[in-house]
């Protein structure tokens, strides 16, 4: 066990293979009041009885997260959704209809039942019901309605795997479920519906695009590729913090033109001690003692980059170069994250 830990942590493997009878044990320390890391098909999760203060409170301490940062709630099915939160309306209704199960969370108007340590005080909460088949699982034998974060100590990127992450949390959680990578590996899309028009609080795999289809209007919240000023109340408290920045320096440069963007990233590079992280087909056009891939779709990269963000410090590097993307579709959710991970540092040419 880990120094100034106090659980014995259970490790559940599904790898390989979902073993029912093992996520029912898991569902069992949720009833008991305790924490459960878990795979869902954005980025594990921290996850307690969601009914339960005090179960509730220990995820804040567990990932030494803000106590004014709410939890997003994880339901299994559309009658634990009218359990918590007030009737939707026409257009949240469509949304849910549209997006759930999946990648996708829709603030709503909470109902009593939902504790002060999830909401944070506000009057509304997160719904979000994810498409992967343990998380579902976890909370259909719980029959309780999840809160859940990314798992991560609270600052660091979410956790994608569990080799990843299990240093953060053994000992501080009943049982880890290992289920290997998880598929997308950025956290859900955050929509909250105002005056009729859907915002996006946080960018992910639903896209805005994948919105637009449904025919309704949509706007992007300007904290997302902005950087949040200090003064505004933000719509969604999780903007406010830093995330994802490793502690060596980063920036992220951007041109549409490929060649140009690569000849900056060399130029810049030039005579320093880099990192450069680079789409796979960019590889060989880079003469650099430490370069990593992220992939080449934004698929690819999506599923990567949290990883490769938590090995960036131990490169010894005085800078991290990242080649930028493109903004619309999933990109918007990477630049979101990337824009974070560099503080702003972000040169398009
Ligand atoms: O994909 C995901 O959403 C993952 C997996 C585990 O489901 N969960 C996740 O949770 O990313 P978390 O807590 O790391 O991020 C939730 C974000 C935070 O930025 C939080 O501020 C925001 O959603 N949020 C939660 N409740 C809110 C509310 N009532 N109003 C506005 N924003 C809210
Ligand atoms: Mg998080």
């Amino acid at each position: 066990m880990k120094a100034g830990a106090s659980l014995e942590t259970k490790y559940i493997n599904l790898k390989e293979k979902i073993d029912n009878e093992k996520i029912k044990e898991a569902s069992q320390d949720i009833l008991n009041g305790k924490l459960v890391l878990f795979p869902t098909e954005t980025v594990y999760g921290i996850g307690a009885n969601a009914l339960d203060e005090k179960a509730c409170e220990n995820i804040f301490k567990a990932k030494g997260r803000a106590q004014d940062n709410p939890l997003i709630v994880h339901v299994s099915n559309l009658e634990m959704i009218k359990q918590i939160v007030e009737e939707p309306n026409e257009l949240e209704k469509k949304l849910i209809k549209a997006f759930c199960p999946g990648p996708f969370t829709i603030i709503l108007k909470a109902k009593d039942i939902i504790p002060r340590s999830v909401t944070a005080g506000l009057d509304t909460v997160g719904i979000r019901m994810p498409s992967n088949e343990i998380a579902h699982k976890l909370i259909e034998y719980a029959n309780v309605p999840i809160a859940a974060p990314s798992a991560n100590i609270s600052g660091r990127p979410s956790g994608t795997n569990i080799d990843d992450i299990i240093n953060e949390f053994n000992g501080k959680v009943a049982s880890i479920i290992d289920a290997g990578a998880v598929d997308i590996g950025v956290e859900s899309t955050v929509v909250r519906v105002i005056n009729e028009k859907v915002r996006i609080l946080r960018p992910g795999k639903i896209t805005k695009e994948d919105i637009e289809n449904l025919g309704v209007e949509v706007e992007v919240d300007k904290n997302i590729l902005g950087k949040y000023d200090g003064k505004e109340k933000v719509m969604s408290p999780g903007m406010k913090y830093r995330h994802y920045a490793p502690n060596t320096k980063c920036m992220m440069i951007y041109s549409k033109d490929e060649e140009k963007m690569i000849d900056k990233i060399k130029e810049t590079a030039n005579g320093k001690n880099v990192l450069i992280i680079c789409k796979d087909k960019n590889y060989d056009k880079y003469n650099c003692k430490n370069i990593i891939k992220m992939g080449n779709t934004l698929e690819e990269i999506a599923h990567n980059i949290f990883s490769i963000l938590r090995k960036v410090d131990k490169y010894n590097v005085d800078l991290v170069i990242i080649e930028g993307m493109q903004k619309d579709g999933l990109g918007l959710a990477l630049n979101n994250r990337l824009l974070r991970a560099c503080e702003y540092n972000y040169i398009e040419i």
